[in-house]
């Protein structure tokens, strides 16, 4: 098992320090490494010691590292659910122990919801709807005219953003473009690139009329493009692309006009975390989901704002 804890010395004043379970989802794109960098930083910064673990995209190491943070008896369990199901019995066994969990980034369905103080991150419904009307503009500004087949690259299959993002494109779709835009092909792509880069050449060979890919991360549009590109054609030109996140490659390849538009989800999510964390513990009252600020971004400003991207 992956299991590395780490301390410092800079705890805020005297007392016990407060210990932190950390189960993260895995290490599959540039956003997870913000993420984990960012909840490392912050712990650090608060003076907790963190226990971590990267479950390497399978629920099974994370139940088992939620067990053994269980066993060890830490103050608060945090984790990035990598799917939506199967946590109730897991979850139990922490409220049974009285250590509250913290959700970060994903959210899970459960038929109790004491299970789970609060969801620390992104309205990832907003964003697929945030995606579907920037496509609008991206569109209106290559001068696309009549049908629109559109192409979705999805997340990790049962993970709450790749739901959430299809349905919130989906809702837009449905409302205002029922007559023109049809989505042609839609696949997992696990949100890494060799994936992504892997389902676009398939998508290509069935569908090789494709206006737009809506891909569900940076990472998997940026091995899409790999695709397209070896399949002779021009990324952001002859196929029209939006990404969601906003890392800093995603940046790069809308600077070099490869990707239209980015639908900026946040992985800085470590400093929020870390102030609920010790609310938690301390026994006061949080909000149940605690959202994320997020931009959109259309591809003439990938340049100016490419310097200001941290990661
Ligand atoms: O849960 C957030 C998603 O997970 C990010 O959009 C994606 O890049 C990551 O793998």
């Amino acid at each position: 098992e992956d299991d590395s804890s780490s301390s410092s010395d800079s705890g805020s004043g005297g007392g016990k320090k407060l210990v932190l379970g950390f189960s993260q989802v895995g290490s599959e794109s540039g956003w997870r490494s913000a993420n984990t960098d960012s909840v490392k930083e912050a712990a650090k910064e608060a003076g907790y010691t963190l226990k971590f673990s990267d479950a390497q995209q399978k629920q099974e190491n994370q139940i088992s590292a939620i067990r053994s943070y269980i066993t060890q008896g830490v103050d608060v369990i945090a984790f990035s659910p990598v799917v939506v199901t199967g946590w109730d019995a897991v979850l139990k066994e922490a409220k049974a122990k009285k250590i509250p969990v913290v959700l970060t980034d994903r959210s899970v369905e459960t038929s109790d919801e004491s299970l789970f103080v609060t969801l620390v991150g992104s309205d990832f419904t907003d964003e697929g709807r945030r995606a579907a009307k920037i496509l609008e503009k991206v569109l209106e500004k290559a001068g696309h005219k009549g049908p629109v087949k559109i192409a979705q690259l999805e997340g990790t299959t049962g993970a709450a953003p790749a739901i959430e993002r299809a349905k919130g494109f989906k809702e837009v779709m449905d409302a205002d473009h029922a007559d023109d835009w049809k989505i042609v092909v839609s696949q997992t792509g696990d949100f890494t690139r060799a994936g992504g880069k892997q389902v676009m050449a398939a998508f290509l060979q069935s569908n090789p009329d494709i206006d737009v890919l809506f891909a569900h991360n940076d990472d998997m549009g940026i091995g899409a493009i790999q695709a397209i590109e070896a399949a002779g054609k021009k990324p952001g030109k002859d196929i029209l692309i939006v990404t969601v996140d906003g890392v800093k490659d995603g940046f790069i390849a809308m600077s070099e006009g490869k990707i239209n538009a980015i639908v900026e989800c946040n992985p800085l999510l470590g400093p929020q975390l870390m102030e609920v964390v010790q609310k938690v513990k301390d026994g006061e009252t949080v909000e149940r989901w605690i959202k994320t600020e997020e931009s959109d971004f259309m591809q003439d400003q990938a340049k100016a704002a490419l310097p200001t991207r941290k990661y």
